[in-house]
Formats: C-alpha cells, structure tokens, sequence
C-alpha cells in the first residue's frame, strides 16, 4: 500500500475527499476531523486547516498537531492550499500560484517539534518540495494555467490584514503575496521529513493596493476559484510519483542534529 498523500485545505478550498472521518490524538492535542479516502487511485487524507466550521484563527491554528498527527498516518507527501493578497502587482484576484520561498512574519506560533534535545537546525534552503511543486505546475498546465511558481510568499500573524507600510516593507524584501497560515506549517512538514508544496489563490490585492480589504471578499473569491483550484489539486496528486527519489525532503533530519553520535561505518 503506498503512503497517503494529505491535502490541508485553507479559505475557501472544500474537502475534494469522501470517506472515513476520523480525528487523531496527538501530544499537542487532537487533530481536527480527517477524512480519509481516494483521489486519482491513491489513498488522501483531507485536513480542514481551520477546524470543522473554519473556527480556529491562523494564530490559533494548531500547526503541530495537524503535522504529527499526518505522520502518524503515514503521510509523506503535504498540498496545502491558502488563500493570499497579492503584493506583486502582476498578480491579480483569482490567479492561483506555487510559491518558491517563504518568508515567516508570525510571532506567537510554535515553530518547532525540537524545544529540547537533540537540538536541531532543519534546512530550508528549498522549502517546498521541488517534486511536489513540479506536479502542480504540470496539473496547471494541463488545465491551460500557467501558474506562476516564482513567488515569494510572506506569512504574518494576523488575524488582522496587514497595513499598507508593512505592505510596502514586505515587498522590499522580495514578497510577492501574502497570506496567515503557510508559517510554520511548511517548516514542522520538513521537521518530520515530509514532502510538503503549497497552492496559493490570490483573493485580494494587499493593504494599500486596493481600497480596503474585507474577510467576506476572501471568502467569495475562495468560492469563485474553487473549483479550478480542486481539480488542479486532484490532478495534481495523480502526478506525485510513487517514490520520493527526485528531493532530499525525507532525509531533512541526516544532517540537523547535534550531539549526536555518528554511526562508524564497520571495516573488519
Ligand atoms: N493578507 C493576509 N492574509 C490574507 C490576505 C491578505 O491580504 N488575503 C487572504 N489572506
């Protein structure tokens, strides 16, 4: 039986999946409902980002248990999807993109698996998986979108927009949208070697480059873009390949650890 391929479902995504629901205990306290069952052949695991009913802030997301409770699964392979204001302003409301790099602006969240010992660096030279990010741009252009996977994505705490200046900051440091819930989500998937890539629809332009920005707005353009969002998303799992040759992501922890002894290899 090949591992499960999870898909975390942001604003505005449906649940693409029907099939057993369950909820996994884990030490960070349960996960939300999980339902369990097939896309394109493969056996998917859907995860409501926000909880049953979209309850829980991006603050307040609980980040740690939604990823351990994947891996408990078996899972090796992360979609997630978000919704973003677009700060590069060749974007526009209901573009859908593939982030190549995250730039992490939260301040409350716990980031990590490893509070203690073995203290432990993860790389994030290339956050999302290359392989990942590969099938959904090649799902994109089999739906003739060609999605743009070059973009920055800048992540803040919320639950408030952001303000035009911070906008203004972001963007000086190379953001090209902005969202609340790709940090740190992207960064504990490859704490526990798992393939993790994100599809990003753009439901706004950011604070200072529209009027003004509103929840309902998000919501809607959420609504209007879902459909062409899922089926990339199927179509982008029925493209993940079987083995996970093309990226070092399930060999993130090899070299992250310290005061570990090193395993010698034998010579007699
Ligand atoms: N900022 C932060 N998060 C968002 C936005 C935004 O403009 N749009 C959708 N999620």
């Amino acid at each position: 039986m090949k591992p499960p391929i999870a898909i975390i479902g942001g604003s505005g995504v449906k649940s693409i999946i029907k099939g057993e629901e369950k909820i996994i205990g884990t030490p960070y306290g349960p996960t939300p409902t999980l339902t369990i069952g097939q896309v394109k052949g493969r056996e998917a695991i859907y995860l409501p980002r926000h909880g049953e009913g979209h309850t829980a802030p991006p603050h307040k997301v609980n980040y740690r248990a939604n990823i351990w409770g994947l891996k408990n699964l078996g899972v090796e392979r992360i979609v997630a999807t978000n919704a973003v204001g677009a700060i590069d302003t060749t974007l526009s409301p209901g573009e859908i993109v593939i982030p190549s790099d995250l730039i992490d602006f939260t301040k409350s969240r716990r980031g990590t698996f490893y509070d203690g010992s073995p203290v432990t660096h993860i790389d994030v030279s290339e956050p999302y998986c290359p392989t990942l990010r590969h099938a959904i741009a090649s799902a994109g252009s089999d739906n003739k979108k060609n999605l743009r996977n070059d973009i920055v994505m800048a992540c803040t705490e919320g639950p408030r927009y952001e303000t035009p200046a911070e906008i203004r900051m972001l963007k000086t440091l190379g953001g090209g949208i902005v969202g609340m819930t790709g940090a740190p989500e992207a960064f504990l998937a490859r704490e526990q070697e798992i393939c993790y890539a994100s599809i990003s629809f753009i439901s706004n332009m950011a604070a200072g480059l529209q009027r003004t920005l509103s929840a309902k707005e998000v919501e809607e353009k959420g609504r209007e873009t879902g459909q062409i969002l899922n089926k990339i998303l199927i179509e982008a799992i029925g493209k993940i390949p079987d083995t996970r040759e093309g990226c070092s992501c399930g060999r993130a922890l090899a070299q992250a650890q310290l005061n570990k002894p090193e395993v010698k290899e034998q010579t007699c």
